[in-house]
């Protein structure tokens, strides 16, 4: 068979066009840096997954360092990723101090820093440009509104016949402003409600937002107080979880004896609503990926951001979980 000189030249410009194409799309449009905390719990790992999806979406070389839950090993990555002079830094800080330094390092290097999901005090706010996270002190207020709301709807009295009800509260990371936001929060509401004289917290201690260290630390508030607490506040879902093992193992009836709220609303938490062992959950949402890379770009491009961008978050409790359920994402 003869192949025309014109066909020839037509096809090769073709495939000449096609390959150039393909070329100009998977090379990425910027190199970015992320150091994650870790895989502490099931919305970290959906965080992560999100971030990792994004990142291929808006067709960024991403850098992705996890820091097995320390500090040093992100002030390490973020070390690396300013030798690597990668366009734009972005990292969720485990604790809210200790920054600075390794900020003004960036900065010298004029790399723009982002922060997600938590956040953080510096002396020059300058030191990042923009964060997309979550307002982990609106996540306290809405737990104990939850609470209060639910209390005086269903005449909640003290188990143990005493005058006030006794709230057991597991904390997140120390120093982590998604646990002192909500500890905040938390508070604040408990403390302008007119029913604050109804509530005594009992005892309240960190259990790093872990399902295995919150079964431990209710296994010790249990151990002090099994028939005192009538309300426990854990500020994520899979310390709600590990808590939930240990009440049961103390013969008692989590969501029934114990009003049971967490913070995340990830999957595990609905299933745990469904089964009738939770009562309620404050959402925070994860999936910042996608909001975190658009504002990237732009910053890269020299458009203005805003500096704080918070993503939407909804309370689910037993009365919509299932439905919810069918369409959570996480
Ligand atoms: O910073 C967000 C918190 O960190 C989530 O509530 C928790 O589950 C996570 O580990």
């Amino acid at each position: 068979m003869r192949i025309s000189k014109t066909f020839m030249a037509v096809a090769l410009g073709a495939a000449l066009a096609t390959t150039s194409m393909f070329a100009q799309a998977v090379e990425p449009e910027y190199t970015i840096g992320f150091s994650q905390i870790g895989a502490e719990s099931e919305w970290r790992t959906a965080n992560t997954n999100d971030v990792k999806a994004a990142a291929v979406k808006h067709n960024i070389d991403l850098k992705f360092s996890d820091a097995q839950q320390k500090q040093e090993n992100q002030i390490k990555a973020i070390r690396t990723f300013i030798a690597q002079k990668v366009d734009l830094i972005g990292f969720v800080p485990i604790v809210a101090t200790g920054w600075d330094n390794i900020l003004r390092e960036a900065k010298r290097a004029k790399i723009p820093v982002m922060i997600m999901d938590r956040d953080l005090t510096v002396s020059d706010d300058s030191l990042y440009v923009a964060k997309i996270g979550t307002d982990s002190y609106a996540e306290g207020r809405k737990a104990f509104d939850w609470i209060d709301n639910y209390v005086t709807q269903n005449n909640l009295k003290p188990r143990n016949g005493g005058d006030k009800l006794n709230i057991v509260i597991l904390e997140g990371t120390v120093g982590a402003s998604a646990a002192t936001g909500r500890s905040h929060g938390f508070d604040d509401a408990l403390n302008e409600s007119p029913n604050k004289g109804r509530y005594n917290i009992l005892a309240s201690q960190t259990g790093d937002f872990t399902r295995a260290k919150g079964q431990e630390v209710m296994e010790s508030f249990l151990k002090s107080y099994r028939d005192d607490i009538d309300i426990l506040f854990s500020q994520n879902d899979d310390m709600a979880l590990g808590a939930i093992q240990a009440i049961e193992a103390a013969g008692l009836k989590p969501s029934k004896d114990i009003v049971i709220v967490g913070c995340d609303a990830v999957k595990g938490m609905f299933q745990a609503m469904i089964d009738g062992k939770a009562n309620a959950t404050v959402e925070c949402n994860p999936l910042q990926g996608d909001l975190f890379f658009t504002t990237a770009k732009k910053i890269l491009k020299g458009e203005p951001v805003e500096k704080s961008v918070y993503v939407d978050e909804g309370v689910f409790d037993t009365t919509n979980a299932k439905e919810a359920f069918a369409t959570r994402q996480y």
